[in-house]
């Protein structure tokens, strides 16, 4: 097995460099030859630890509020390319510090805040979010279209025009999502925002581009990039999180006790899907175990159980060759992106350590949690 499974502690997310490299590599690769900008987004992967490895391929972070924007300048040594909702004014006072693009949700924040940007004399481009009205997304949670929206601006909104001092655009409207999806999302806001594209600079496309999944169409990726590039003289931005992280490590837990009410038995673990996990339920959906069947069928049947007191802290059911013992070693595959910024320290269970295990299967645990850390979190 290539995980070095003997050397990590339980319960631990643990990343390993080989797997990261891999999909660094493929991202650098498509940056290099569509001739675009592809900076990582903090929201879905923030293990700063790994930044001296993330920089060796690509150089820029996108923030989503300021704890982020200072992490981008602390850690990846870069001003972040910022966007939230709504910024209050001490936001501002602090973003128009630590960042090299500011994108405005709506024409009053724009309005708001554009004077104090044009005051500070920063080299700041600013940015409006558009919202394209098109999304292949089908879950709500995840759609930034979905009716109601408050993300970005329809071009009635905007009236197709890029106000005095914006320079650039920004959408979100992707999800896990395929080149064919980027495809149709183009073709929607040029129908859209033809007037706004011909004075824009740049057009930051957000993230949801999934291009380290396998069978991801990467040479369509960077022939729809290029052809775009060219008929609208615009920089092209990329601002994926998942694609970066995706498939890069586990969750290492152990069985704690296994326990049994009308032929349903469960494996409690000594971590926590809602604290741990948390868009297991959220989306929901349920994770590969490494020694699972995964195919529902097996002969010992297990839900696995959250050490939390919340009654819908389980996921199941998982199929097995052999019976499960206390003691034995859960993995859950693809659980560092999104996965490790979503934690909580909820009923105070401890939480996983961060480790990496590095290009010669050395484990170092990066990160331990401690009763310190659950203390200051409350008053
Ligand atoms: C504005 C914006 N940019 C980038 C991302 C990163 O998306 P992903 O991790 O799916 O690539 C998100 C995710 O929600 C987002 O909202």
């Amino acid at each position: 097995m290539r995980i070095n499974i003997d050397d990590t502690p339980s319960p631990s997310y643990l990343l390993d460099e080989k797997l990261l490299r891999r999909n660094l590599a493929l991202i650098k690769d498509v940056k290099d030859r569509a001739g675009i900008d592809i900076i990582l987004a903090f929201k879905g992967f923030a293990m700063w630890s790994t930044f001296d490895i993330v920089r060796e391929y690509i150089n820029g972070a996108t923030a989503s509020s300021v704890y982020e924007a200072i992490l981008a300048n602390e850690e990846m040594k870069t001003k972040a390319h910022t966007y939230a909702p709504a910024y209050s004014e001490a936001d501002m006072s602090q973003l128009i510090k630590l960042s090299s693009h500011i994108t405005f949700n709506s024409m009053s924040q724009l309005n708001k805040h554009l004077p104090q940007i044009q005051k500070s004399g920063n080299n700041i481009s600013v940015g409006i979010r558009i919202n394209p009205e098109f999304s292949e997304v089908t879950t709500d949670l995840y759609n930034p279209c979905a009716n109601g929206t408050r993300l970005g601006m329809t071009a009635e909104t905007t009236g197709d025009i890029l106000p005095d001092g914006v320079d650039g655009i920004h959408f979100h409207t992707l999800c896990e999502s395929d080149a064919e999806d980027l495809q149709k999302t183009l073709a929607a806001i040029e129908k859209r925002f033809p007037n706004t594209l011909k004075k824009a600079k740049w057009i930051n496309m957000g993230g949801g581009h999934l291009m380290t999944r396998e069978g991801y169409n990467i040479q369509l990726l960077i022939d729809t990039l290029i052809d775009f590039k060219k008929r609208w003289d615009v920089d092209i931005i990329l601002e994926p999180g998942s694609a970066f992280a995706w498939e890069t490590g586990y969750l290492i837990s152990t069985v704690l006790d296994i326990v049994s009410d009308n032929d349903i038995n469960t494996a409690i673990l000594d971590v926590s899907f809602t604290a741990h996990m948390p868009d297991c339920l959220e989306m929901p959906y349920k994770p590969v175990i490494l020694s699972a069947n995964n195919n529902d069928n097996g002969k010992y049947c297990y839900r696995m159980g959250g050490n939390s007191c919340l009654a819908g802290d389980y996921i199941g059911n998982w199929y097995f060759d052999n019976e499960l013992n206390v003691g034995d070693k859960i993995i859950f595959n693809d659980m560092i992106h999104y996965t490790m910024v979503k934690t909580t320290m909820f009923n105070g269970i401890n939480h996983p350590s961060i480790a990496i295990q590095d290009m010669n299967r050395d484990v170092k645990v990066v990160k331990k949690f401690t009763y310190t850390d659950y203390k200051n979190r409350m008053s």
